[in-house]
């Protein structure tokens, strides 16, 4: 990825002088920008809302806000992800060539074009967030009785892995799922095809990384390596290849990312490196790992070392691709990334000294990724600040609600600005 030149650079100083005037932005006008103090190791990136794209206020941020929430976004990062708006339900919502709505996608990708920033495209094929109509068809659904189910070789048992994500019936993914009759192999492939081909085709050379499949592998410990969903149960598990040829065909030169949550953990890491060996071994163009690491106050230095020593045997680039740390009391179990638990994870009020432990947790692991920083090649927060998270009630950013910084703050840029330890 490029890093962004000097004249760039000194926009971003200015404006974040600007900002220091006016309260609202990160340290003093000496503090480099996060970007700035990364830049010799990766570029350091941000998922963005709507609002910050278009500059317009939301239910839960004033205009003063959003342009406060706008103007960091511009200081601080050069990559943005967009959080909600790539997503099938919101792109592509309706069926048919008429079906998509691309004007804040649009605009997203003006934004960062116009911000000379790296831009990912997130997300092509996910269980959750996917509406009804794309696994709707005429095939009965299958009879999910008590007994035993059969799974295919490679995949989740039916009836297993369901509860999860999505926020409610209307969705195709996590509990509540579309359960209608459904769309057969060979059509959903073909809805899955036209899908990639058009939105990749539209953004070609303009985004340069996609998460074609996002979260296809299970969780806990069954020895099944894919989730069952939708996608897995109406195509089979061959699914996962079939979305990245897609995307190929569609951008030859597109880095395409395999996205996934809990990869700290090393039963999912296992499942992990079975899935990318295989789509290695069948020659599918996967580019990248995306490892969303939702992490908590308790992910050490250690724990983060160990995953990217680990996940680097795979031989491809490692992205971080959806930072967070969750401080509140409810998250320190798990590094999950279940919009239908989250509320759980939120719970319980936030842990003791949370700004110095939440301080600590981002220094060790950004010193274990400016440790591997010859695959670590993208480093994306989750979010601008606390208050825009979605995980508000963990306070898992570096900046507070009203876009000021944290000692996490500090902390991270004190580690990208030192000496870095010699490669391993
Ligand atoms: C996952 C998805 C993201 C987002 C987060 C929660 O990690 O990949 O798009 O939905 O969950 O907000």
């Amino acid at each position: 990825m490029n890093l962004p030149d000097s004249k760039h650079r000194l926009r971003g100083r200015l404006l974040t002088a600007l900002l220091f005037a006016a309260g609202v932005a990160a340290g003093s006008a000496d503090t480099p920008t996060l970007k700035d103090a990364y830049q010799k190791h990766f570029p350091v990136g941000v998922a963005v809302n709507r609002s910050i794209v278009s500059g317009t206020p939301s239910f839960r941020r004033s205009a003063e806000l959003v342009s406060s929430d706008r103007a960091l976004t511009q200081t601080q990062f050069n990559q943005i992800t967009a959080e909600n708006d790539m997503k099938w339900q919101l792109i592509h919502p309706r069926e048919g060539a008429d079906g998509y709505d691309f004007g804040p996608a649009d605009a997203f990708v003006s934004f960062g074009l116009g911000n000379r920033m790296e831009i990912v495209g997130h997300t092509l094929v996910w269980h959750s967030q996917t509406p009804n109509w794309v696994f709707a068809g005429t095939n009965p659904p299958p009879v999910v009785t008590n007994a035993p189910p059969v799974a295919a070789a490679g995949t989740n048992a039916l009836g297993t892995n369901r509860v999860g994500r999505g926020p409610g019936p209307a969705f195709g993914g996590g509990f509540g799922r579309y359960d209608g009759p459904r769309a057969s192999r060979e059509e959903l492939l073909q809805r899955m095809r036209d899908h990639i081909h058009t939105v990749v085709g539209r953004y070609k050379g303009k985004v340069k990384v996609w998460d074609v499949v996002n979260e296809a592998l299970s969780d806990g410990a069954t020895t099944n390596v894919l989730r069952s969903s939708l996608w897995s149960e109406i195509i089979g598990p061959d699914f996962v290849a079939k979305a990245f040829q897609f995307a190929h065909e569609a951008d030859p030169d597109a880095i395409l990312r395999y996205n996934d949550y809990g990869l700290e953990n090393p039963v999912k890491r296992r499942k992990l490196a079975t899935l990318i060996r295989e789509l290695q071994a069948q020659k599918v163009p996967v580019h990248a790992i995306g490892s969303q690491a939702h992490l908590n106050v308790a992910t050490s230095f250690e724990t983060m070392d160990q995953a990217l020593t680990e996940m680097k045997t795979l031989g491809l680039p490692i992205h971080i691709t959806e930072l967070d740390v969750n401080s509140a009391q409810g998250g320190q179990r798990g590094t999950g990334a279940d919009v239908a638990a989250n509320a759980a994870t939120t719970q319980g009020g936030l842990v003791s000294d949370a700004d110095r432990k939440l301080a600590d947790a981002y220094a060790g692991v950004f010193r274990a990724f400016v440790k591997h920083r010859d695959c670590v090649k993208l480093v994306t927060f989750w979010g601008v600040n606390d208050a825009v998270s979605w995980r508000a009630n963990g306070s898992p950013l570096l900046f507070d609600g009203n876009n000021h910084p944290k000692p996490a703050f500090e902390s991270v840029v004190g580690v990208g600005t030192a000496d870095p330890p010699k490669l391993p």
